[in-house]
């Protein structure tokens, strides 16, 4: 048997019941009551109520009061009354109420509760797993993203000088096929090239954020409101024809946060909500701004989408640097790799809750200045 540590004394100055109604009381509620008086086991009562066949056997077979009651009756004696779960034989736990009724007699109301420890203990061993996780998982992502920090910094160093090179050689030759009169193809040509130039120098300046090797900027107070408001008008586009995009943010607080960074942010969010929804979306089809809090120093802006959702391994693998369900050309999946990178670098946080065909919910949280 062991005697946890858990008590309580009552209250000062409470009058403890008679004896009669104190048994009248115990055997009225699901469980065993026992009467000692002057150390000795006089009554013991099995409720009507009570559904432990353990606990039945248990005390119909006592002679004795265990130790563990020995020490709880002169706890009780001291402080009144005073609750313990204590472990009996074959691992019966059980919660044991003991009342002082004089300076002689003292009452115990025993209650089943192995049941529900085993229950709390599998609750506990599984967010304990869960944790453990958690903390691999961050690890093996961390490793991964020193891995890439590597290979960035020299592939970005190795690209930045010919970028520069080709847009300046491309601007050149815009300027004499302009002035050569070119045909429209041939200029056309010369923009996609452009367009690749600006694709391959944002990936690069992406990889330096999401490395850690690029300046994410000084943190200043926010007003919230506008740069939402800014994000959206960004996104117009390619929430066209698809659905409306509703705001809840009326008294929205300021943020510690860098202002660019942020509308960089709500931009990605917003289009990979755009893009969950599809072009033939159906007319019930929305997303919604919604800024809460502050609570506990942090404001949280939710971005949430009534589009196709995500399975458990595309939720897993959506923050991971080039992890993409889009055709190519359509995503490079840096978006929320860059996103969270930059979120906590102002202190922020960023996650995902998401069901296959129940939408998605990107919660940003930031400190509130
Ligand atoms: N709101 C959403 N609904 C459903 N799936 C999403 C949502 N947001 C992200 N995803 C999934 O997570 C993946 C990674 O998203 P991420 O924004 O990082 O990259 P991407 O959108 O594919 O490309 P880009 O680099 O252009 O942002 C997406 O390809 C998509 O599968
Ligand atoms: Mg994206």
């Amino acid at each position: 048997m062991t005697l946890s540590t858990s008590s309580s004394p009552a209250g000062p100055g409470s009058s403890g019941p008679s004896a009669d109604e104190a048994l009248r009381l115990l055997h009225a509620v699901p469980g065993v009551a026992l009467l000692v008086r002057t150390g000795v086991l006089r009554h013991r009562f099995v409720s009507s109520v009570c559904s432990s066949v353990e606990l039945r056997a248990w005390a119909f077979a006592l002679e004795r009061l265990p130790q563990p009651f020995v020490e709880l009756a002169e706890a009780a004696r001291r402080a009144r009354s005073v609750v313990s779960e204590v472990v009996l034989e074959h691992g019966l736990a059980v919660r044991v109420d003991a009342i002082a009724l004089t300076a002689d007699e003292v009452a115990f109301h025993v209650l089943d509760v192995t049941e529900q420890l085993r229950v709390e203990r599998q609750v506990l061993a599984a967010e304990r797993a869960r944790l453990a996780a958690q903390h691999l998982a961050h690890r093996a992502s961390a490793e991964r993203l020193s891995a890439l920090a590597t290979v960035a910094e020299g592939v970005g160093h190795e690209i930045n000088n010919p970028l520069t090179w080709m847009r300046s050689n491309l601007e050149f030759v815009r300027g004499e096929l302009e002035r050569q009169g070119a045909t429209r193809e041939l200029l056309a040509a010369l923009d996609e090239a452009d367009e690749g130039v600006s694709r391959i120098a944002s990936v690069v300046r992406d990889l330096r954020v999401l490395t850690g090797r690029s300046d994410t900027g000084r943190l200043e107070v926010v007003a919230l409101l506008p740069v939402i408001r800014a994000a959206i008008d960004a996104t117009v586009g390619v929430f066209r024809d698809r659905a409306p995009v509703v705001l809840h943010a009326e008294g929205a607080p300021d943020v510690r946060a860098h202002e660019a960074n942020l509308v960089l942010v709500l931009v990605n969010l917003l289009a990979n909500a755009a893009q969950a929804l599809g072009p033939a979306a159906p007319s019930d089809d929305r997303v919604d701004v919604r800024v809460l809090g502050p609570l506990e120093g942090r404001v949280v802006v939710e971005v949430s989408d009534t589009g196709r959702g995500m399975d458990v391994e595309t939720l897993t693998r959506a923050f991971d640097p080039f992890f993409t369900t889009r055709p190519v050309n359509v995503g490079v999946g840096l978006g929320l790799a860059v996103s969270r990178a930059l979120v906590e670098a102002m202190g922020g946080r960023l996650d995902l809750e998401s069901a296959p065909g129940l939408g998605t919910t990107a919660r940003l949280s930031l400190p509130s200045a």
